[in-house]
């Protein structure tokens, strides 16, 4: 198993090209965009058990499709594990990646399904997650600050600097909150509060989970996260707890895509029928990552949230996931939001 952080991704797609050459066959090039926990336990158990080599890099949700249009005339990738389903979807609309109907599909969640179904199976749902927010217990008796209960409360004036969330043009978290507050308010309503938020935010960070990290750290009292990345925190000892707004939030899917083009393509085939059976989608748990797993076979952990408990809203997948609508909201926000000063 090889597994690139982010920062030596060049030297992993060196490597990827050298090795295709000396074994085709026995080897698969994952992009991986969950946690590196989950991403090494994978490699790990995935080499072990069947003897192909995996080459892994990892990249947030945003630069992972980013890599694979860079990629569009050359794959280096074969296939895509992880990350939000918008950007999956808006590789399967830009003919990115491969239509494959998996014989597993019908053990799938309905949500699962129908992100394939909607992609022209060319993406399928492997896990979903509720947006909210994370907050280290600690800091906010501390500063006598009380738990945020809805996105109204993320704008009282003694937030200012208290916040961190990613930047939606490289994480899909951060999209999923910008599409979230637009289905939520309407868009001249979510730029106007997005605006006021900007101002409570300390650092838009790269990669999705960066803000939960720091809140666990005691960098920041409160962030704005996928709910299910609270509990890993927590196991590891920080005073995380997270809370879902009483207003309403959306989820992601997270998906997986075979790459068009693929040079292991048979050996992505095997990883992908592998990546959708329950033993392979209850390591996430084993791994201290607590989504909600896309085969209604696999046993679900007692700390995966709650989805009965919380207030969703209607959340339009193949609109927000398409690809102008996307890179629209994204352009705007950063012309009309991170542009202004704090
Ligand atoms: O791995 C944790 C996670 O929250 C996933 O559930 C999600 O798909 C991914 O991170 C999103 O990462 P990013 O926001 O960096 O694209």
């Amino acid at each position: 198993m090889k597994v690139q952080s982010m920062k030596n991704s060049v030297v992993f797609a060196t490597l990827a090209v050298g090795a295709c050459v000396a074994s085709a066959q026995g080897q698969v090039n994952v992009i991986c965009s969950v946690q590196a926990e989950w991403c090494n336990m994978i490699g790990t158990v995935y080499t072990r058990t069947t003897g192909t080599r995996i080459n892994i890099a990892m990249k947030g949700s945003g630069e992972a499709l980013a890599q694979i249009i860079a990629e569009r005339e050359n794959p280096k990738t074969d296939i895509w594990f992880g990350g939000t389903g918008d950007p999956h979807l808006q590789a399967a609309e830009q003919n990115l990646t491969l239509e494959y109907k998996s014989p597993s599909l019908p053990q799938l969640h309905a949500w699962a399904r129908q992100q394939a179904a909607q992609s022209s199976y060319k993406t399928v749902g492997i896990y979903s997650g509720p947006l909210g927010f994370g907050y280290n217990t600690e800091l906010l008796a501390k500063k006598k600050l009380p738990v945020p209960k809805s996105w109204n409360d993320l704008l009282a004036a003694n937030l200012k600097g208290e916040i961190q969330v990613a930047n939606p043009a490289s994480s899909g978290t951060a999209y999923t909150m910008v599409a979230t507050l637009v289905q939520l308010m309407g868009e001249d309503k979510a730029f106007d509060y997005l605006k006021k938020l900007h101002k409570n935010i300390s650092q838009y960070t790269r990669s999705g989970t960066g803000p939960i990290k720091a809140v666990a750290r005691g960098e920041s009292t409160i962030s704005i996260s996928f709910v299910h990345d609270g509990p890993g925190e927590k196991l590891n000892g920080f005073p995380v707890e997270t809370v879902t707004p009483s207003d309403g939030t959306g989820a992601e899917i997270g998906s997986m895509s075979i790459i068009k083009g693929a040079r292991n393509l048979e050996a992505a085939k095997k990883f992908y029928e592998w990546a959708l059976t329950p033993s392979a989608q209850e390591m996430a748990a084993a791994a201290k990552q607590f989504q909600l797993p896309s085969n209604q076979s696999a046993k679900n952990d007692a700390r995966i949230p709650d989805f009965k408990k919380i207030k969703f809203i209607n959340y339009d997948y193949a609109r927000y996931g398409a690809s102008a609508e996307r890179s629209r909201l994204i352009a705007k926000w950063e012309k009309e939001v991170n542009s202004l000063p704090r």
